[in-house]
């Protein structure tokens, strides 16, 4: 048991920074275990008061302290564990400091720490702390000019904006000298150092200034960064053209580390990265991952204005950067590939994974108004749910005004740390709209639950909606506002067709009805017949909905809805409700008839594209149905989705054996959309085939998986042998293992695999595999493969009726949290929904809950979490 309990942070004690730091000089001896670092900062006592200069610093050992170039006595300076105090400094001085640190030893992977042999930098949100002493706030910006010294065995030495100086030392040694004359909080600070190979390449900006772009990887590996690099120069192309953001350093840098906590960061004109979200090749790389590293290095590119050029002014105001972050690479991965595909993977992430946060202990408003660990919020709701708030004021404004504020943002606020009050300001001026209500959005915690009904008037052609909206209450926050929700509403008659109507007196085809308060109710006139309505299209907020529409009408809109989004949805909301119907014991054969032939219709639409086919294919997830029913019984669950999913398999096993065929890849791999989407609906076919398992569906898994020229059919075909299990299966695991036991990004998808594994068998393999050589607990990637995928994507066997599975992960929490809370706390959230299952799981996971909060040692990142999760 703690002895104390952690004091939270709260925004509403935010103040000004005491002293303001204008430059840093920073001075690294870098050595694995014995890092000398030496800082001279200029600070300036900002107005009048007489506060001691606190700085933060942790785990550092002391060597000097310095002020003006005199050193302090002991008694002039108080050091504890997280803070440098110095009394009565004067109202501008130059402080000195000398501190080393052991990189080596350090495995929380949080400021500077080494992965591969190489020296490498996490700052965000509060790693810059473990580095040096420093007034460790994104409020704090400053420019940093930074010398690097190390033995010539480090072959690069990087860090932010232009190289200054470099050239040898005595004794083997090296040293560069890099600049950045943007003023960046300390968070954006990094440093590399070791043996790096480079891919090299340029752009030339829309004001005609040459861009030297490079890409470091693991040497040998260069030629793995082309896909990144491709996708990070139509990056920088797209911000100039959608957002008129041009890139402001000569040189930008990207960096692949193979031990990091999260996807990537941010760091000025130094982002680090992932290695599994950078290096592609179509041996080893997936389509998915081609897409992802698409979509992260675009994040992070666009970072450059929304982060780093504008920060956040307190870490509360994280989803300031990360949100509309976000919204923007959303953005620009919808111009890639494909409006409709992007926006129904983009919502299948956000609930998934934040609905789930959304409707359990765990929920917090995209701003949150206080925390114990900051790193805790890095968090579908901050992020996902914050670039759904940004795509509603778009709505609600307007493509053109939103463009007119984001502008005014930039203009007014580059250089400088602000707020999420600001930014919605700058909207509020540009559109002359009052946006105060709207602000809840960013406050109020919980998904609202809207509710549609209609009404048909014949006589008066009139149609009449009625809105609805409700939020359940959330952890601190018991009653709720009602929010300003833009829904999109398109009307079709009985054959799928477009039905035109009039509102206000205006003819259109499609209007956003904006429900401002509880309830509203809008009537469209001149409707010619009784319409479909298409509601809640391109899913305009992210909203539960309930509509009074009969499952007649979900049919018409599968067949031809012309907003795609809708389409797909409406599949979806057939299959959930006869998955669930099945689940509760009352199925609805007829109905699932009706289905699998409706799914064939749709899959003989010449004119659909092959990603679009391959996302209708695939049923709810059962963690979605898990949260549209409760308690929710996972293998009640599993059990009725595998029924469907046999039903559909035999009603199109024509029409998937063709599909299979036809869409054999020839030629060249091409990571494009459309190969992508070819093969993924290719992949889909041979997924459902295997859903009723036969030894001809053997055999074409196992040619599927032998035949495969690139990894994602390979993982095709070992994921359909998975399903079907048995000898075939194990031999190709073998084989899999043994082909790519040299390639750490290959071995986590062997991981990961195994850890999705329904079979019965699967917890006491997931439980074994914790053995392998190839396990390592201290590599992110290789924990999460098998750890996150196991109690995240295995419903089925991580709510064993024993406990075994719960009791597998809070032991993998407990071991991490020793060394490296913060990736240890990101595995804690799976427990979190233990209210929502049935009475017997929710108790065996709620004991694995306590047993967590009540382990000595335990860090902040994990208590807070585990003992939210309790309340
Ligand atoms: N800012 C990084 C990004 O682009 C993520 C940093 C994660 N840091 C953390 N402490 N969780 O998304
Ligand atoms: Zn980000």
């Amino acid at each position: 048991m703690r002895t104390e309990t952690p004091q939270p942070i709260r925004l509403s004690d935010y103040r000004p920074p005491a002293y303001l730091i204008d430059t840093v000089h920073l001075t690294f001896d870098l050595a694995p275990n014995t890092t000398r670092v030496k800082a001279r900062l200029t600070i300036r006592r900002n107005g009048d008061h007489a506060e001691p200069l606190v700085l933060n610093g942790e785990k550092l050992k002391p060597i000097s302290v310095a002020i003006d170039g005199r050193e302090l006595a002991e008694a002039e300076r108080t050091i504890d564990a997280e803070v440098l105090t110095i009394p009565n400094p004067p109202a501008a001085f130059e402080l000195a400091t000398e501190v080393e640190i052991d990189p080596e030893n350090n495995k929380a992977l949080d400021g500077l720490y080494m992965s591969g042999g190489r020296f490498c930098t996490q700052c965000e949100a509060e790693g810059f702390r473990k580095i040096t002493w420093f007034a460790d706030r994104p409020d704090v910006l400053a420019r940093y000019t930074v010398r690097i010294e190390a033995p010539k065995s480090f072959q690069r030495l990087l860090s932010n904006g232009n190289l200054m100086e470099a050239g040898d030392l005595p004794g083997g040694r090296h040293f560069a000298v890099w600049n950045d004359p943007f003023p960046k909080p300390c968070y954006l600070f990094a440093l590399v150092a070791g043996e790096l190979d480079e891919l090299v390449d340029s752009l030339v900006t829309m004001s005609g200034r040459t861009i030297d772009l490079r890409i470091y990887v693991d040497p040998g590996m260069a030629d793995r960064a082309t896909y990144a690099m491709d996708a990070l120069k139509r990056s920088m192309k797209w911000d100039e053209e959608a957002f008129g953001r041009e890139y402001d350093l000569d040189l930008f840098m990207i960096v692949a580390v193979r031990d990091f906590n999260f996807g990537a960061m941010e760091n000025k004109g130094l982002n680090i990265f992932n290695a599994s979200l950078l290096l592609a090749d179509p041996a080893t790389a997936t389509d998915l991952d081609y897409e992802r590293i698409e979509s992260v290095v675009a994040h992070e590119y666009f970072h450059n204005w929304t982060g780093d050029r504008i920060t956040c002014r307190d870490w509360f105001q994280l989803c300031l950067k990360e949100g509309l972050t976000v919204f923007r690479d959303q953005s620009f991965s919808a111009d890639m590939r494909g409006e409709a595909v992007q926006r129904i993977k983009d919502v299948k992430a956000l609930r998934a994974r934040q609905f789930a946060e959304d409707q359990g202990p765990l929920a917090h408003p995209v701003r949150p108004s206080s925390y114990l660990k900051i790193d805790n919020f890095y968090t579908a709701t901050i992020y996902e749910k914050g670039a759904e708030v940004i795509r509603m004021l778009r709505t609600l404004i307007g493509p053109e005004l939103f463009r007119k504020g984001m502008d005014l943002y930039f203009d007014r606020w580059d250089g400088h740390a602000t707020t999420v009050e600001e930014f919605i300001r700058c909207f509020a001026e540009v559109s002359g709209q009052d946006l105060s209500d709207f602000f809840a959005w960013y406050e109020q915690a919980g998904t609202p639950r809207l509710d549609l009904k209609h009404a048909y008037d014949a006589a008066a052609r009139t149609l009449t909606l009625e809105l609805s909206q409700k939020i359940d209450p959330t952890p601190g926050q018991p009653d709720k506002r009602p929010l300003p929700t833009p829904v999109r509403v398109g009307l079709l008659d009985a054959e799928g067709r477009t039905l035109a109507f009039q509102r206000d007196g205006q003819a259109m085809d499609e209007t956003v009805v904006v429900l401002k308060d509880a309830k509203a109710s809008v009537t469209l006139t001149d409707v010619d017949q009784a319409p479909v309505v298409s509601a809640l299209r391109g899913f305009s907020a992210p909203v539960v909905m309930t509509t009074d529409a009969a499952p007649k009408d979900r049919y018409v809109q599968l067949a031809g809805d012309p907003d795609l989004f809708n389409r797909w949805e409406a599949g979806q909301d057939l299959a959930r409700d006869l998955i669930l119907a099945r689940a509760a014991g009352k199925p609805d054969e007829v109905g699932e008839e009706r289905y699998a032939h409706a799914v064939q219709r749709a899959l003989a639409d010449q004119a659909a594209d092959p990603a679009f086919k391959a996302l209708l294919l695939a049923l709810p997830s059962e963690s979605d149905l898990a949260l549209a029913r409760q308690p929710a019984d996972p293998a009640a669950i599993h059990a009725a989705r595998d029924a469907l999913r046999q039903r559909l398999s035999l009603h199109l096993d024509e029409d998937l054996k063709r599909l299979h065929i036809g869409l054999q890849g020839l030629g060249d791999f091409s990571p494009d959309a459309a190969s992508a989407g070819r093969r993924a609906l290719r992949n889909a076919a041979l997924d459902l085939l295997a859903a009723n398992p036969r030894s001809e569906i053997a055999e074409l898994a196992d040619g599927h998986y032998r035949a495969a020229l690139n990894m994602t059919d390979a993982m095709g075909g070992l994921s359909a042998l998975m399903q079907i299990g048995g000898e075939a299966f194990e031999a190709a695991l073998a084989d899999f293992f043994d082909r790519w036991k040299s390639e750490p990004l290959v071995i986590d998808k062997w991981f990961a695999l195994q850890a999705r594994d329904p079979a019965d068998s699967a917890l006491g393999r997931v439980l074994g595999l914790t053995a392998h050589p190839a396990f390592d607990q201290k590599n992110p990637n290789r924990l999460r493969a098998l750890v996150s995928t196991f109690a995240g994507f295995n419903p089925a066997r991580f709510h064993d009726p024993s406990g075994a599975g719960y009791r597998f992960l809070a032991d993998q929490i407990l071991a991490v949290d020793g060394f490296n809370p913060m990736t240890a706390a990101r595995l804690v959230e799976p427990l979190g929904g233990w209210r929502r299952y049935t009475p017997e799981l929710g108790a065996l996971m709620k004991a694995q809950l306590q047993r967590i909060v009540e382990a000595p040692g335990l860090s902040k990142n994990v208590y807070e979490l585990a003992s939210k999760a309790l309340a």
